[in-house]
């Protein structure tokens, strides 16, 4: 379903305190760990967003009884680690790439066989990084052949080895918690002990909610590397309830609008600071942006904040090597904010970028120049020269890609004009009360 949204800009100063709806990829675990815990669990705060959604309808069909209690309440009888069952039919998981690497983690050491698919910008996502350690853990993993040979995409078939998986030692070459997250799935049910090693640290939410469950898991220092040892451990998760924080990659949206457009203050609740995740508040900080963490908390071991932002003239930066992993969902965000600073901006070491929901590093480029911002398209990043002498209001297609349309949108807040926005339907996937949030601040879309 394609939609479209209309930003009226020049934006009157945003003001207002709201929160985000629930993390989205704490949202993706707490469901996985309260479907594999020995009872009843409550998971509250969750987004409400189409991707989460999924995971939740595929954990149904594979028999884990899940109610909804209200809004981004759920009720999950856990089944065990051994309980689930083949599903009916294949797992649609829509537009999202965390519940289908996710769950091939978790159904590769079943004994019977998953399919699992997702639309077409999901069938056209790389899936061999979770195929390779998952096949090297005795797994089968099969998926359809695509534009790159070598590659695999979905619909991809998963599981139904009669033998154990083995642990492993990997070392894989991207930093992605998504395939880390696969990788510790299904180590839980393996035979001996395995490890994961990434180039960079990706988001450690797997982690720290498999320790809080008392699953033997520990992290190197550095942060670079994860071990389970399931060996001695009596495969049993319990029923845990958990309290998912507001998304950052959300509440991003919010601050980046209010550091654009002048006189501008804004204060989310509640939010995920956990420092995986928050490359966006540094580089925001690094460009001269004005935000502060009030109130910070512990919420069911991830770190939580208030925080609070006004508005602030922008100078260019450059984000590079850990920091790009850190705001990895926030570049396309961070390339608007680069086209309103004073001064060149540069964006390296994310090719990543180019197998999101959508190519994101084509995808910002054409969004800026729609606006008339002159952008260098690299094959790892962008070049983003700043401020043009004049922004005009733009046509922006967002490639079905949420973080895209909610970039254009905070971009045409503070242009003269009124911009359109194409494609804008899979805003649901993240953040299904974008436009409203906005509204409330006072920005005007429709
Ligand atoms: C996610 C990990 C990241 C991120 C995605 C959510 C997760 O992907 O971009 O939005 O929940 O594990 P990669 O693991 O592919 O980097």
């Amino acid at each position: 379903m394609s939609a479209r949204l209309i930003v009226r800009g020049r934006a009157r100063a945003l003001a207002g305190e709201l929160a985000v709806p629930g993390d989205k990829s704490i949202g993706h675990r707490a469901v996985i760990f309260g479907a594999l815990g020995g009872g009843r669990a409550i998971v509250q705060g969750l987004s409400g967003g189409e991707d989460n959604r999924r995971t939740v309808l595929a954990l149904t069909a594979l028999g884990v009884a899940i109610r909804e209690l209200g809004p981004g309440a759920l009720e999950i009888d856990g089944i065990g680690l051994d309980g689930l069952r083949a599903a009916a039919g294949a797992l649609d998981c829509g537009n999202s790439g965390t519940s289908i690497r996710l769950l091939s983690g978790l159904l590769a050491p079943q004994r019977f066989s998953s399919r699992l698919t997702g639309d077409e910008y999901l069938r056209a996502r790389p899936m061999m990084r979770v195929a390779e350690p998952l096949r090297l853990m005795g797994a089968i993993v099969d998926g359809a052949a695509g534009k790159k040979s070598g590659e695999i995409y979905p619909p991809l078939t998963v599981g139904g080895t009669a033998a154990r998986l083995h642990g492993i030692t990997y070392s894989s070459k991207v930093a992605s918690a998504q395939v880390k997250s696969a990788v510790l799935l299904a180590a839980l049910q393996a035979d001996g002990p395995t490890v994961f090693v990434e180039p960079e640290q990706s988001r450690d939410h797997t982690e720290r909610m498999l320790r809080h469950l008392g699953v033997p898991i520990s992290c190197s220092a550095d942060g670079l590397s994860a071990t389970l040892d399931p060996t001695g451990w009596d495969r049993r998760l319990p029923a845990r309830d958990w309290q998912v924080p507001g998304d950052l990659s959300s509440a991003a949206f919010l601050l980046g609008a209010a550091s654009l457009v002048p006189g501008s203050s804004v204060l989310v609740r509640g939010v995920g600071c956990n420092p995986t995740r928050t490359g966006f508040l540094d580089v925001l900080r690094a460009m001269g942006g004005r935000v502060e963490r009030v109130a910070e908390r512990d919420q069911g071991g991830e770190p939580v904040a208030d925080l609070r932002c006004f508005a602030a003239p922008l100078r260019g930066t450059e984000i590079a090597g850990a920091l790009t992993v850190r705001a990895i969902d926030e570049l396309p965000l961070i390339a608007v904010l680069a086209a309103h600073a004073d001064g060149p901006t540069e964006i390296r070491d994310a090719a990543e970028l180019r197998v999101k929901e959508s190519d994101r590093i084509a995808a910002t480029a054409a969004l800026l120049r729609a606006f008339g911002v002159e952008v260098e398209e690299r094959p790892d990043g962008l070049r983003i020269a700043g401020r043009p002498a004049r922004f005009r209001p733009a046509i922006v297609d967002s490639h079905g890609d949420h973080r895209i349309a909610m970039s254009a949108a905070v971009c045409a807040l503070a242009v003269d004009g009124e911009t359109c926005i194409d494609d804008t339907a899979n805003i649901a996937t993240s953040f299904p009360t974008f436009q409203s949030a906005l509204s409330q601040l006072g920005a005007q879309l429709s």
